[in-house]
């Protein structure tokens, strides 16, 4: 068979008076999971390998298995080695520079170029460049990158594997901006250029406002939660009066502060930072990022009131910072959940010595021009926080579990001593202020005394505890004078869906973490009554922290529920219970306590469901705001008004079930302000499919306007068209690989019965076909033990839902045995 080309033809002469290229490198790849030093040379046959778009995570596509590497705190999904290769074309370059940029590969990547070896990175969270110029040649050349995750657990947690965030490619003139070389602080604009030759080089830097025009910056508007505006700068290097190279940086004005007494303030407001931990993944698409699936889940974190997020526990996807930047979310940015002493056996600490200068170097200049940004996290308790650290040896579950035991004062370091753990912290720090002195530094900690090698030196701004709320009171009294946040928090327990009752009692599981935890059923109950050892109820931790004014705010472990850690629980449990949202994108209850706190929005929230046995005893549990009392009625009989007092944040009413229907009405002065009823649902009838959530109806600014040559114009930022250069791609148009540049669309499919009501007990099997060019991308139902593959198109409803991912358009049909079948157009 003759070999098929795969041709991504590159228009890369740039003329001496034309600024930089820089294009999307996603299309047209070729994949194999499988391993060979041939694999690197141009001539190697690759026609037979698999061909696709990038972002790509291939341990997403396997089964779950007890026996894969990663364990269930991984996700047990497969590993391995795979590569890529890469097949394109290139004019004479001249004297100009090539450069080809990863956003992320994981893990220990080695790229190649026509066979020889350009580069290779070990962390798998960061992004890194390679100038490529003296590896290739006018006409056909080979790029091939082998990805090496075969060395498992090695990430905190679901890591995903490949080429899982964008590449692109850039051409530039001999003359040029360094990668990451434009620093804007505060309106002062630092530029590091290249200049081989022996010309005399201008620097030019211009102001635009969001909508692009040229403006001063004498009085800028201010960036922040509710008007995140933002400026642009576009720097020019200029030779004997031409541009040679020009870039566009997104930056933004804010002041901000934090307080020893009184917390976090931004632009002269006080304000709680109301934050979520998120991990990476995006549930059944695994890591690979698309900023859709990016967008749905901030913008339901944005929904819920939620005002910054904390990249736990890695530099996020640079899609991440630009979506914060232009939606109004501050970002804590984190680099390491580990430093010298590792916490699984094969984590980032075996490379740390030799690579955390570098990488520490590359996140900062990459991320600190992002208004959203405004704290620098060096680490997620790192294990040389403690004054003996033997943890070196532990198992990810010890790890874990001894990382949020409180630990005995005996074993902290003596008053005073300086250990060498403290000038660890000290060297990290002074790594990140060479290159940003504008943000704090801070540390997510689990040791709250000031004994804490990290608090001992002058690494650390910002006092951040994980946990320990019960703490927080010696927090003025430990470290006088220093601001506080609690850098993790909460770590409840629940499954959507699940209710253990009576909900009045708090369930610790495990009891302590030495303990095993069992419970057949493999769920957590979705009232706020179960946490771990080592963690509190929500509300018991929002209470502290809404009433303690110099707690600038905390950062719930988690918004969205990941894959991996499946605390309490370990195989056939495989994805946390610990999200406010589950894994496939559905709030469990406590979502709307955080609303009702956190926004003005009006709330009225009541469950569980209506479907129990006659006479059963019924924990009905409400959360509301806006009113100043709620009553609640079954079959129209009241069962009572409740009322919250300063310190509660939902109220109940114990009942029996009688089938038909309980409502609750909500008043204010006596006049009722909102209502919600939940019927009894009858026999599962048919099924009912309802978006979601839709890419191409997003409201976001990367909509995909014509661009010529076949090509489209994927501008990453909202605001005003203030897409900057450095996020502008050029992606080639559908067809070819899998489309990975198209919309996508989140389908929520229920299980009704006859007159439409959901069924929240059905666990019927759905399948999903689509017509079109539309493409099944991921099925998922947020039960954290479902052994169904998630690409798969086959998913089980979990309590009368699921979802699936499309990818383009069509009709998507859903159908099972027992119901009538659902179809909508998208
Ligand atoms: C923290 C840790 C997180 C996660 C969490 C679960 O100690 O930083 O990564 O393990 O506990 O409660």
């Amino acid at each position: 068979m003759k070999r098929p080309i795969i041709l991504a033809f590159l228009a890369l002469v740039v003329m001496v008076s034309q600024a930089r290229e820089r294009r999307c490198f996603d299309h047209g790849w070729r994949f194999l999971l499988a391993d060979s030093v041939q694999m690197a040379q141009p001539g190697y046959d690759d026609s037979w390998w698999r061909q696709l778009d990038l972002p790509h995570d291939w341990a997403i596509e396997g089964d779950f298995h007890a026996g894969n590497p990663s364990g269930a705190g991984g996700g047990a999904l497969p590993g391995g080695v795979g590569w890529y290769r890469k097949t394109f074309t290139c004019p004479d370059l001249g004297s100009n520079r090539l450069f080809l940029e990863f956003d992320g590969v994981y893990m220990n990547s080695s790229v190649y170029v026509n066979g020889q070896k350009v580069g290779e990175r070990p962390y798998g969270y960061s992004s890194f460049e390679y100038d490529i110029t003296p590896y290739v040649r006018k006409g056909r050349n080979v790029v091939a990158v082998r990805v090496d995750n075969s060395d498992q657990p090695n990430s905190r947690w679901y890591s995903g594997c490949g080429i899982y965030r964008h590449v692109w490619l850039t051409v530039t003139h001999p003359v040029h901006v360094r990668h990451w070389g434009v620093y804007v602080n505060n309106g002062k604009v630092e530029v590091d250029y290249e200049n081989p030759t022996s010309e005399k080089v201008t620097v030019r830097n211009i102001w635009l406002d969001a909508e692009g025009r040229k403006t001063s910056i004498r009085k800028p508007r201010k960036w922040s939660c509710d008007d995140p505006y933002t400026y642009r700068v576009r720097t020019q290097l200029l030779v004997r009066g031409k541009v040679v190279d020009e870039v566009e940086t997104v930056t933004g004005f804010r002041d901000f502060r934090f307080d020893a007494k009184t917390g976090f303030w931004l632009n002269g407001k006080n304000l709680k930072l109301n934050g979520v931990c998120e991990h990476h993944d995006f549930g059944c698409l695994g890591a690979a990022l698309h900023e859709d699936a990016l967008h749905r889940k901030l913008t339901k974190l944005k929904a819920m009131g939620v005002n910054s997020i904390r990249s736990s526990h890695n530099p996020p996807a640079p899609e991440l910072l630009n979506m914060c930047d232009t939606m109004g979310l501050i970002v804590m940015d984190e680099s390491f959940d580990m430093w010298r002493r590792r916490k699984t056996q094969n984590d980032y600490a075996r490379f740390f010595d030799e690579w955390h200068e570098r990488d520490l170097t590359d996140w900062v200049k990459r991320d600190r021009n992002h208004p959203s940004v405004l704290m620098w996290s060096i680490g997620n308790e790192v294990l040389e926080q403690w004054s003996s650290a033997e943890a070196d040896t532990l198992t990810l579950e010890q790890a874990n579990l001894i990382l949020n035991a409180g630990r005995d004062a005996s074993a902290l370091a003596r008053e005073g001593e300086m250990s060498v753990n403290t000038l660890l912290a000290d060297h990290l720090a002074d790594i990140v202020r060479k290159y940003d002195t504008s943000r704090p530094i801070t540390a997510g900690c689990n040791e709250p005394s000031p004994q804490n090698h990290l608090f001992k030196g002058n690494a650390i701004d910002i006092i951040g505890f994980n946990y320990h709320h019960q703490n927080i009171a010696d927090v003025p009294v430990n470290f006088p004078g220093r601001p506080f946040i609690m850098t993790e928090s909460v770590s409840a327990l629940q499954t959507r869906g699940f209710y253990r009752m009576p909900s009045d009692s708090v369930y610790t599981a495990p009891k302590a973490w030495w303990l095993p935890y069992t419970d057949p059923t493999f769920m957590c109950s979705a009232y706020d009554n179960m946490h771990a050892s080592w963690s509190s109820t929500h509300e018991e931790t929002w209470d502290v922290v809404k009433h303690t004014p110099f707690v600038g705010g905390q950062y719930i472990w988690t918004g969205f529920d990941y894959i991996g850690e499946p605390t309490p629980y370990g195989f056939p449990a495989r994805s946390s219970y610990f999200g406010i949202i589950d894994l496939a994108g559905f709030p469990k209850d406590i979502y709307y306590m955080y609303q009702s706190e956190w926004t003005a929005k009006p709330v009225l929230h009541l469950f569980p469901h209506w479907n129990w046995l006659p006479g059963q005893t019924v924990d009905m549990w409400c959360y509301y705001n806006n009113a100043d009392e709620v009553e609640l009625f079954v079959n129209g009989k009241s069962q009572g008004i409740r009322r919250k007092g300063a310190h509660d944040y939902h109220v109940m009413w114990r009942v029996a079930f009688e089938p038909g229907e309980v409502s609750v009405v909500a008043r204010k002065g006596g006049k009722e302000v909102a209502s919600e009823r939940i019927p009894t649902a009858g026999a599962p009838h048919h099924i009912r499919l309802t978006v979601d959530y839709d890419g191409a109806k997003s409201n976001t600014r990367w909509t995909l306007p014509a661009e010529g040559g076949g090509n489209l114009t994927f501008v990453a930022d909202e605001g005003g068209g203030n897409g900057s250069n450095q996020h502008l791609t050029f992606i080639p148009a559908e067809g070819g690989g899998n489309g990975q540049n198209q919309h996508l669309t989140f389908v929520t499919a229920e299980v009704v019965d006859k007159d439409g009501r959901l069924c929240p007990l059905a666990g019927d099997q759905l399948l999903f076909s689509v017509d079109g060019n539309a493409r099944i991308i991921g099925t998922d139902n947020g039960c954290q033990t479902s052994m169904e593959r998630f690409t798969s198109p086959q998913r089980k409803a979990f309590f009368g839902r699921c979802m699936v991912v499309v990818r383009g358009k069509g009709t998507l049909k859903a159908q099972s045995p027992m119901l009538q079948e659902a179809e909508i157009r998208l």
